[in-house]
């Protein structure tokens, strides 16, 4: 594979084989979306509670926020904890919720220090207050940023997030400040938990499933799916290489020719 511009290829000729630099290389996606699947049997494969599982997730994540910026990656986007999880058992729940709260408290000089924007999407209702407001803290001191836009979904569902689109649009509508016919594809990505990230382009989900899970339901119309049977926990760069690399083999038509 080779990468075109806009990456900054010196570290990524680095990781490749030395007989891939004649090859044809695609633009980078700008947007990348990941469900981190397979903390739990990383974890049993250890003989671990599942919770030693998803702290490990939560360095993976950490290794891939560091990552993606050399790779022309503007948005990471990933899937922390879905509006199904709490059918999990609390003590997974909390520990889900612990690690929120951890990440954000330990990681957020650094991630000021690298210039990372963090976006936390997902439904407010249901969260105790000392997340959301741990919650409001990480998205107020990062805002200014524009390295990298680290959206974490949490709470987060794509039905839910097209229902409470679809309530809000309803009742600017039953208002007099919405007109039916003003209705289109534009106007409801605008009434959608987040309106100024643009769609991913990619979405790689790991530990061998392949389904969406409701994940950015609306916003992957279009996206190019990867299917990685490495478990979370042990995804590294050369993971986001192998997807880069498959990714860069797609023709993205968009529904045209
Ligand atoms: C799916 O693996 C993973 C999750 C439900 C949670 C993912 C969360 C993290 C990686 C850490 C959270 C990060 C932050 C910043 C809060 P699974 O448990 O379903 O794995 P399994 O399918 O092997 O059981």
């Amino acid at each position: 594979m080779a990468i075109t511009s806009p990456l900054p290829n010196e570290k990524l000729d680095g990781e490749l084989p030395a007989n891939s630099s004649d090859e044809v290389i695609a633009t980078a996606p700008k947007h990348i979306a990941v469900i981190m699947d397979g903390n739990g049997r990383w974890a049993k494969n250890k003989f671990m509670p599942r919770a030693f599982g998803h702290k490990a997730g939560v360095d993976a994540l950490r290794r891939l926020v560091e990552a993606v910026p050399n790779f022309g990656i503007k948005t990471l986007s990933v899937y922390a904890f879905s509006t199904e999880n709490w059918r999990r058992p609390t003590e997974e729940v909390e520990g889900l919720f612990a690690l929120l709260k951890q990440f954000v408290k330990s990681d957020l000089a650094r991630l000021k220090a690298n210039n990372v924007k963090v976006i936390i999407q997902g439904r407010r209702e249901g969260l105790s207050d000392e997340i959301l407001k741990l919650i409001d803290i990480v998205q107020d001191e990062t805002r200014n940023n524009d390295k990298l836009n680290l959206v974490i979904c949490f709470n987060y569902g794509g039905q839910a997030e097209i229902i409470d689109a679809t309530k809000k649009i309803a009742t600017d509508v039953k208002n007099g400040n919405l007109q039916i016919e003003n209705i289109n594809e534009n106007l409801f990505q605008d009434y959608l938990f987040n309106r100024e990230i643009p769609n991913p382009d990619l979405i790689i989900r790991t530990a061998g499933e392949k389904r969406l899970s409701n994940f950015l339901l609306w916003q992957s119309a279009y996206s190019e799916f990867v299917f990685l049977d490495v478990l979370w926990p042990d995804f590294k760069e050369n993971d986001l290489i192998i997807a880069l690399e498959e990714y860069s083999s797609r023709k993205r038509r968009y529904g045209g020719l």
